[in-house]
């Protein structure tokens, strides 16, 4: 038979659920003002924040103010852990996966945007009020500082293929992420984890790789504690890889087709971001590449054979034709091919061991899930094809 208590105090916000006795008898949920539920709920078990790991920080039993980290509600979307995440970059490709990682776990996810419609997709990632927008610009450290105010994790996954006439590899790179680091140090955040590239090299000929490297040695002095992750080319629905490689076969042709890859699955990524956030404290580097090295040319035959589309004809275009050809299309007022991409596409992606194991994750191979993204780029006749 249920025991029915009186809860008071239950005033922690909308949503606030509070469960009494122990294993839980009744939940009540407090709903903008009046309780509106009352259930009896063994369903209802708590989750402690560190499940992953069973290693307590300081993080997780206090917030940045000062106050006690409370988790309630459901398992799952509906839970709330009392952590609160920023995530910068969250309106990008890999940002979207991480966002709804996190909050499907309970956090609550500040998510920094500059264009109103970019982050319309990720307000229903979360439960209500778990999702919280926030304009920003990254040359504002006032405004950084309002977004990262109550997180106890911030993560920048900021990052540009290409330079535009606003800003330059360096500027979000370099100083946009030591900015984020300052900040993040001086308001008391506990774990930040900031997203490089696999390549990052201050001996890089590609000014892209340069500048990334640089930004990781001003986050390192910035923060001394975070965390750098290095994630390879990644591919996914919305990437630039498989989706380019389809689209724009000839300009992964460069190079005879001779340089290697390590292609990565967002999802790994996402899935290994979130992991670390499990972690009280994860200092150094984690490299990301995926699970096999690849040269463009199995990747253009994968695409092609997954297609259903001939290999291109065009021939090899030699690379002072790219450098020429992708200098002039600087001049569309869209994002076209830099003279920095073609330097990147003679670059092997870096021969180093990944770090899997230590954020727990199995990378998977390209060829197991290619088909998702790319069965969209078949001709109506073989679209329905099994594989
Ligand atoms: N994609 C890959 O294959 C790959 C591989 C290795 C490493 N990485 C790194 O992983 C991170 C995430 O990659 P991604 O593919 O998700 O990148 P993405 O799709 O290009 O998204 C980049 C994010 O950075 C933000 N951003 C760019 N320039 C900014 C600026 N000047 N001010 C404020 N925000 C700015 C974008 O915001 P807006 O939406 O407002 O533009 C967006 O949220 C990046 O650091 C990238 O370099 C990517």
């Amino acid at each position: 038979m249920p025991k029915i208590g009186t809860v008071s105090g239950v005033t922690g916000g909308t949503g606030a659920l509070v469960e009494v006795n122990n294993p839980p008898l009744l939940t009540v949920y407090h709903v903008g003002g009046g309780f509106k539920m009352l259930t009896t709920a063994s369903h209802c078990a708590r989750i402690p924040r560190a499940v992953g790991s069973q290693i307590r920080g300081i993080h997780d039993l206090l917030n940045v103010s000062g106050k006690p980290i409370i988790s309630y509600g459901p398992p799952g979307r509906s839970a709330s852990g009392g952590h609160v995440a920023t995530v910068f970059g969250c309106t990008g490709f890999l940002g979207r996966y991480l966002v709804a990682k996190l909050a499907k776990a309970g956090t609550q996810v500040i998510v920094p945007y500059r264009e109103e419609d970019e982050k319309r997709h990720l307000k229903v990632m979360g439960d209500l009020g778990q999702i919280v927008p926030m304009e920003w610009d990254i040359r504002r450290p006032d405004q950084i500082a309002e977004c990262l105010r109550h997180s106890d994790t911030v993560y920048n996954l900021v990052g540009r293929e290409y330079e535009t006439k606003n800003f330059t590899f360096g500027s979000v790179h370099v100083d946009g992420a030591e900015r984020i680091a300052q900040i993040a140090a001086e308001s008391g955040v506990s774990r930040l984890v900031h997203v490089s590239h696999l390549n990052a090299s201050a001996l890089s000929t590609s000014a892209f790789y340069k500048s990334k490297a640089e930004g990781e040695e001003r986050v390192k002095a910035a923060f001394p504690s975070a965390t750098i992750v290095r994630p390879a080319t990644m591919y996914g629905y919305e990437d630039r890889f498989l989706n380019n490689i389809a689209e724009w076969p000839i300009w992964w042709k460069l190079n005879h087709m001779k340089t290697k890859v390590r292609p990565v699955h967002v999802m790994d990524v996402a899935q290994a971001l979130s992991n670390i956030f499990e972690h009280p404290s994860f200092p150094g580097t984690v490299n990301l590449p995926g699970p096999s090295e690849l040269t463009y040319e199995y990747v253009l035959t994968l695409v092609s054979s997954v297609t259903y589309r001939p290999p291109s004809r065009i021939p090899v275009v030699p690379k002072r034709i790219a450098l020429l050809a992708a200098r002039a299309a600087q001049n569309i007022w869209w994002p076209a091919l830099s003279p920095d991409e073609v330097e990147r596409r003679y670059i092997n992606d870096a021969d180093v061991p990944g770090d899997w194991d230590k954020v727990g994750v199995e990378p998977t191979e390209i060829e197991d899930s290619a088909i998702t993204y790319l069965r969209r780029y078949r001709s109506a006749t073989n679209s329905h094809r099994a594989n």
